[in-house]
C-alpha cells in the first residue's frame, strides 16, 4: 500500500550527502577550547585518575601538548595552575614565576598563534581549597577580589590574551577590567564564568588540582541549580562590568540557561563541558555501555545547538580529530 503523504521528511535523511546539506549546526575545531593543568617540574605528565587521557603537565610538556593540539586544529587553550605549595591566601596565584605565568610565556614563544586563556581563581592555590580568603568560615568578597585582580594582572603581564575569572564573587569583573586598563592591558579580554552553578560535576577537576574544600562547599558564591532568571541577572551584571565573553558552566545540565543567555544578550557565549560530564562518558564507554566517540560528538553538538559559540572541553583534541 502507498500512503498519500504531502511530506516525507525521510527523503532528506536518506544519504550522507543529503543529511550534510540540511545540517543546521556545525562544530569546528576553532570553536573548541582545550583546558590544561600546568604543574611545576620538568618532563612531568601525571595522569589524572578520574579523567582518562588527561594529565597534569609541567611547562615543557604543556608546550608540547599545545603544539599537538594546534596540529589537530585546536588553537585556544585554557590554563589552570598547580603551584609547588599552597597557603591560606593563595599567594602562588600571582607569583610571576608560577606554573601558569611560566606556561603563558613559554607557549607564547613556541606557538605564537595559539590563543591563551587563563583561569583566574584562588582555589587551586589556597591550602583550604576555597576560592578566596576565609574570614569567619566564609569566603570574604572584597579582599578576595583584590587578590583576583593581582592574579589577573600577573597573567596579563605574562602575555595572556584572555583572563577568565571563575570564582563567582561579586564585582570581580569590573575590578579586573579597571586594573587591566590602568596597567595598559586594554587589549586583554575577559571571559567571565558568569553563570556558574554549584555543581556535583566538578568532582574530577577538584582531584586534578587538589582543590576540594577542606570544609564546607561553594554554595556561598556559586549558583543554585534551580535558578534560571538569576543567571540572566548575573550575566547582565558581568556584561555591564566589562565581560567580553560570558560562560555557562556546566554545559549539558544547563542547556536551557545557555539558550536563554545567548538569546537574551547576543554576546559571545562559551559553555564549559566540565570534568564530570567528560568522566561520565569515559566511564560508560570503558564499560562498553555507550559508544564513547558518538556520545562525545552528540554532547558537543548539543551544546553548540543550544547557543554556545565556543566550548571548553577536555575532548577538544579528540573532537577536532574526529571532525577531521
Ligand atoms: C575554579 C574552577 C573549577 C572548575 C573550573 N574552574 C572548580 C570549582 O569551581 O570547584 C571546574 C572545571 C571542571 O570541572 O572541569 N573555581
Amino acid at each position: 500500500m502507498t500512503l498519500e503523504l504531502t511530506s516525507r521528511p525521510r527523503r532528506l535523511r536518506r544519504t550522507t550527502g543529503l543529511r550534510a546539506l540540511v545540517r543546521e549546526t556545525h562544530l569546528q575545531p576553532s570553536q573548541l577550547i582545550y583546558p590544561l593543568f600546568v604543574c611545576t617540574g620538568e618532563g612531568v605528565r601525571a595522569p589524572i585518575g578520574s579523567m582518562p587521557g588527561v594529565c597534569q603537565l609541567s611547562v615543557d610538556q604543556a608546550v608540547a601538548e599545545v603544539g599537538g593540539a594546534a596540529q589537530d586544529g585546536v588553537t585556544t587553550v585554557l590554563l589552570f595552575g598547580l603551584p609547588a605549595s599552597k597557603d591560606e591566601r593563595g599567594s602562588g596565584a600571582s607569583d610571576p614565576h608560577g606554573p601558569v605565568q611560566e606556561a603563558v610565556r613559554a607557549i607564547r614563544a613556541a606557538h605564537p598563534s595559539t590563543t591563551i586563556v587563563t583561569d583566574v581563581c584562588l582555589c587551586e592555590y589556597t591550602s583550604h581549597g576555597h576560592c578566596g580568603l576565609i574570614v569567619d568560615d566564609d569566603v570574604e568578597n572584597d579582599s578576595t577580589v583584590e587578590r583576583l585582580v593581582d592574579e589577573a594582572l600577573s597573567h596579563a603581564t605574562a602575555g595572556a590574551d584572555v583572563v577568565a575569572p571563575s570564582d563567582m564573587l561579586d564585582g570581580r569583573i569590573g575590578a579586573v577590567r579597571e586594573a587591566l586598563d590602568a596597567a595598559g592591558h586594554q587589549q586583554v579580554a575577559i571571559m567571565s564564568y558568569a553563570a556558574k552553578y554549584a555543581s556535583a560535576f566538578y568532582g574530577p577537576f577538584r582531584e586534578a588540582v587538589a582543590s576540594t574544600p577542606a570544609f564546607g562547599d561553594r554554595r556561598s558564591h556559586q549558583m543554585d541549580p534551580a535558578n534560571a532568571d538569576e543567571a540572566l541577572r548575573q550575566v547582565a551584571l558581568d556584561i555591564e562590568q566589562g565581560a567580553d565573553i560570558v560562560m555557562v558552566k556546566p554545559a549539558l545540565p544547563y542547556l536551557d540557561i545557555l539558550w536563554r543567555i545567548k538569546d537574551s544578550f547576543g554576546m559571545p557565549t562559551a559553555a564549559y563541558h566540565v570534568s564530570g560530564e567528560f568522566a561520565m562518558v569515559k566511564a560508560a564507554a570503558a564499560n562498553g555501555w555507550v559508544d564513547g566517540p558518538r556520545a562525545m560528538m552528540e554532547s558537543l553538538l548539543s551544546i553548540r545547538r543550544a547557543g554556545a559559540d565556543m566550548i571548553i572541553t577536555y575532548y577538544a583534541r579528540d573532537a577536532a580529530r574526529a571532525i577531521g
